[in-house]
């Protein structure tokens, strides 16, 4: 049978239905029906007909979690995560295992992919105005918006809650709002001598279970880097010495640092030298400016011996355990 003859039969049904049965038909089978247009009209991909059908069916009957599901898939199509946000949270309330459920939530994060650039517009070009925003966004408190224009910077015409409720997130991890309990790990190394530093201060994060990003340079666009290191409450900076100074590509990645305001750190810093060292005096100028809680720094010259390892995993250790002892948090 062709489509639209059976979407025509079931509405002719629902018509009839609804019409002639006041009192023979019970909510729960209207709701039924309007089930089955909203799956005919999904079928044909006439998802605003099909919202309005589930909608229907979901309010004469909140037992048939089926419509509220398929509501869900239909508003993520029509790209209303909003909406879709709200009733899936409404769902999960009643039923936080459900597996169905979770597996769209995450669909629903998937088809949103917002975070992270929002959080990399943010961290790029806002963070350095943070008490503006919360200040701006005070004022608009108990206004209705439906669209963010700004002069300048990106156009929002819809998830405009989801966007403002994290521009107010990001811009509390400058301004003592709080970050996120997690690590952001920025490391170089030539010979590979801070790597193997570095791996045993990973070891030390990962006993305590502490989550982490991690990001090679000069192979990592610093745009990328900002974005995790502007929400993580620490950071681990691994880099060797260089001509008396900081392996260079870092020494660029802290200058962005300081330009952008990527303050409220708690930081590991750590690297190999040859002969003389000099990174941790630049490191020392460069981050002054910078509001950090500095866990004591670990260098060594060349190689690794096991006391180093041992030292650099207990220094994984004490950073990780201190950012789970941070009192403010956004979380
Ligand atoms: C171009 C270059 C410049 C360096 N400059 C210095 C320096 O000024 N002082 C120093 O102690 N070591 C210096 N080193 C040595 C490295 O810091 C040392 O080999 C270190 O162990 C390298 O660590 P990595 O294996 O993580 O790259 C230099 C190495 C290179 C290749």
């Amino acid at each position: 049978m062709k489509k639209s003859v059976l979407i025509f039969q079931i509405f002719v049904f629902a018509i009839f239905f609804s019409c002639v049965s006041q009192n023979s038909t019970d909510q729960k089978e209207k709701a039924d029906i309007y089930y089955n247009l909203g799956n005919a009209y999904s079928e044909l991909k006439q998802y605003n007909k099909a919202v309005e059908a589930y909608a229907n069916a979901w309010s004469l009957d909140s037992e048939l979690t089926a419509a509220g599901y398929n509501l869900i898939r239909v508003y993520i199509y029509l790209k209303k995560y909003d909406e879709a946000e709200q009733l899936l949270k409404e769902l999960l309330g009643r039923d936080e295992r459900n597996l169905l459920l979770l597996e769209t939530a995450g669909y629903l994060a998937h088809n949103r992919g917002d975070y992270d650039e929002a959080l990399r517009y943010y961290s790029n070009i806002v963070a350095s105005f943070s008490s503006f925003v919360l200040k701006g966004m005070a004022k608009l408190d108990g206004l209705e918006i439906q669209c963010i224009a700004p002069s300048h910077g990106l156009l929002w015409r819809s998830g405009v809650q989801r966007i403002m409720s994290l521009y107010k997130r990001f811009a509390g991890y400058n301004t003592g709002g709080g970050c996120e309990k997690e690590i952001c790990i920025i490391w170089g190394s030539m010979y590979g001598y801070t790597k193997q530093g570095l791996d045993a201060v990973i070891k030390g994060l990962e006993t305590e279970g502490m989550p982490y990003t991690m990001h090679h340079i000069p192979d990592t666009d610093v745009s990328y880097i900002l974005g995790n290191a502007y929400k993580a409450a620490g950071l681990v900076l691994a880099m060797p010495t260089y001509e008396y100074k900081m392996f260079p590509p870092m020494a660029y990645v802290l200058d962005l640092f300081e330009r952008k305001h990527i303050t409220d750190k708690t930081v590991l810093r750590l690297g190999s030298w040859g002969w003389s060292g000099g990174a941790q005096k630049e490191y020392e100028q460069k981050i002054e400016k910078l509001k950090w809680e500095n866990i004591e720094p670990y260098e060594w010259c060349g190689t690794l011996t096991e006391a180093d390892v041992t030292a650099l995993t207990e220094r994984g250790v004490e950073l990780a355990r201190s950012i789970k002892n941070q009192s403010v948090s956004n979380v």
